[in-house]
């Protein structure tokens, strides 16, 4: 296996594991959150794994930059879901600080949704960067 192709493997899985803790933590935040316990540990990995995928999604950037010497070209509707994953990513980071912050125990309904909804978009967002590049 060439360097470059180790670097990206190694980024991507990261990235895809850390793709599934998010969407598994929002799942437990839901459960626990609804039986009325405290979540803020919870809230403390959701900031770190939201965290890992945004500085995984820049390393890749990186890398391409490092081995190739420019950013990949891609075309616009992949731009377009590069764009929505970064969304996905500097929302939950903000929420999941800003609850730390207020130091939060428990989470409503709207943000339980948002953090089960988010992982599926940024998914479905990966899916077609994937496949339109
Ligand atoms: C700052 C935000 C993000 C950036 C910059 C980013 C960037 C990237 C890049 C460059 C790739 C490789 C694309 C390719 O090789 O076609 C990728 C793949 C992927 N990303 Fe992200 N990502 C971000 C956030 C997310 C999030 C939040 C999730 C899910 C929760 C996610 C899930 C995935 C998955 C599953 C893949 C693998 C797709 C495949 O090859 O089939 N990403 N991401």
């Amino acid at each position: 296996m060439q360097p470059t192709a180790i670097a990206y493997a190694v980024i991507q899985a990261i990235h895809n594991v850390g793709a599934g803790l998010a969407f598994g933590l929002a799942m437990l935040l839901f459960l626990k959150s609804a039986r009325g316990e405290n979540v803020k540990s919870i809230l403390w990995f959701l900031l770190i794994v939201w965290g890992l995928q945004g500085a995984t999604g820049i390393l890749f950037g990186l890398t391409s930059l490092y081995f190739h010497g420019a950013f990949p070209q891609i075309p616009l509707i992949a731009q377009a879901s590069m764009g929505i994953k970064v969304a996905s990513v500097a929302l939950a980071f903000f929420v999941s600080a800003w609850l730390l912050y207020k130091k939060a125990e428990n989470v409503g309904m709207k943000i339980r949704l948002m953090y089960i909804t988010l992982p599926v978009i940024a998914l479905i967002a990966a899916s077609v960067l994937r496949w339109s590049s």
